[in-house]
């Protein structure tokens, strides 16, 4: 069987190419993956997912674990064939979600007990149990069970945070046990303090993983804030892991992390904006229920070969917004996974060349120029 692995190809100033193989098949780096929280990419078939280029999906433990259940999960034959994905799928650990998402949380050291924010029944996770749920799932590249503080917070509370974080990686470590095939990924904490990344950095390298995630940033702490601490925190991390820096982001922060030396990222930004109205193009953003679109034959982008930008004008996205008709979030959020790809694959394109900087010179220029 092929076992996990991630073979670096190229590097230029800190970006990176590579590949991860996996059982389930390659990842090619810096990947981005869309979001299949609760066991489909909304509004996207598999398939389709696949044909914008994506060679994984995120999936997520609360969700699941709440509704159809782990269990039942495992039952059907595992979270691939359930949702008719074969390539790999890294699950999140639930921590997170259970912060941002459900009621009446309690966060001791042995983990989090929570109320289900479907509807209202009581649970508990733990790193084990966040291990056991993401086995049943059958999950590819499981994370770490931790917990991510809201900032601004004090720099006592940021640590004493990171290190209750550390304390559920080793415990999530020793639960994982010895799985060919299958990855675990330890989640660097630590805000926005040097000494705290570093801290958690040691920590985490100290137990080893598969790969490592940089967590705790998109977090309302801004842009300038987040590459500020992307300047360093890779550098903390071995060289020969992927580095995956979690729910991240809009164009201009994937690029700049990519720049920084980040191999994998997530975010439901291209399908939930998809779902909005909002388009994402080399020239910025685009409002499909702005009226200014109501008689333009033209595509969304005269250049994107996906369906939507194919086949389709503004005025025909326009209209079937405006009429809440389902197609108008299937074309919006094909183009925009279709948008995240082709910007992955024209960085690891530039990467490889030799040529970044200049790609992304003329990245900032063309989304300058702006949508006309
Ligand atoms: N998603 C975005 N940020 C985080 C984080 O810090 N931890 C986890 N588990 N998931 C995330
Ligand atoms: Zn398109």
């Amino acid at each position: 069987m092929t076992k996990f692995s991630f073979s670096l190809h190229n590097t230029d100033g800190a970006a990176r190419t590579g590949v991860i193989d996996t059982p389930r098949g390659q990842i090619r780096t810096p990947a981005f993956m869309p979001v299949g929280t609760a066991a489909t990419v909304k509004a996207m078939m598999p398939e389709s997912v696949a044909a914008t280029g994506a060679d994984i999906l995120l999936g997520n433990t609360y969700h699941l674990m709440l509704r159809p259940t782990a269990e039942r999960i495992d039952r059907l034959g595992g979270l691939h064939r359930f949702m008719n994905w074969s390539k790999p799928i890294l699950t999140d650990s639930g921590g997170f979600q259970v912060m941002s998402l459900a009621d009446l949380r309690k966060l001791t050291e042995h983990g989090v007990t929570f109320k289900s924010h479907i509807d209202g029944s009581k649970h508990e996770i733990t790193p084990e149990r966040s291990m056991e749920i993401q086995r049943l799932l059958g999950s590819d590249i499981v994370m770490c069970f931790d917990e991510c503080p809201a900032l601004p917070a004090s720099d006592a509370a940021v640590a004493e945070s990171m290190r209750l974080s550390m304390r559920w990686a080793q415990r999530s470590r020793d639960a994982f046990g010895d799985r060919p095939g299958h990855a675990l990924f330890g989640i660097m904490q630590g805000g926005v303090t040097p000494e705290l990344r570093e801290e958690s950095a040691e920590a985490l390298t100290r137990i080893g993983f598969d790969g490592y995630a940089i967590g705790g940033l998109a977090v309302g702490e801004g842009q300038a804030a987040m590459f500020g601490v992307l300047d360093y925190a890779p550098g903390f991390l071995p060289v020969d892991k992927p580095r995956y820096l979690m729910g991240v982001g809009k164009p201009d922060d994937i690029v700049g992390a990519v720049k920084r030396g980040v191999d994998m990222m997530d975010c439901v930004l291209p399908s939930r904006s998809g779902r909005t109205g909002q388009a994402w193009t080399r020239r910025g953003q685009i409002n499909i229920k702005n009226a200014r679109h109501a008689d333009d034959p033209r595509p969304l982008d005269e250049d994107c070969t996906c369906p939507a930008c194919r086949n389709y004008s503004r005025a025909y996205l326009h209209h079937v917004f405006r009429s809440n008709e389902m197609i108008s979030g299937m074309l919006l959020t094909w183009h925009n996974l279709h948008y995240f790809q082709q910007i992955m694959g024209e960085m690891r394109a530039a990467i490889a060349a030799g040529t970044f900087d200049a790609w992304e010179e003329q990245f900032h220029a063309m989304r300058a120029l702006g949508d006309i």
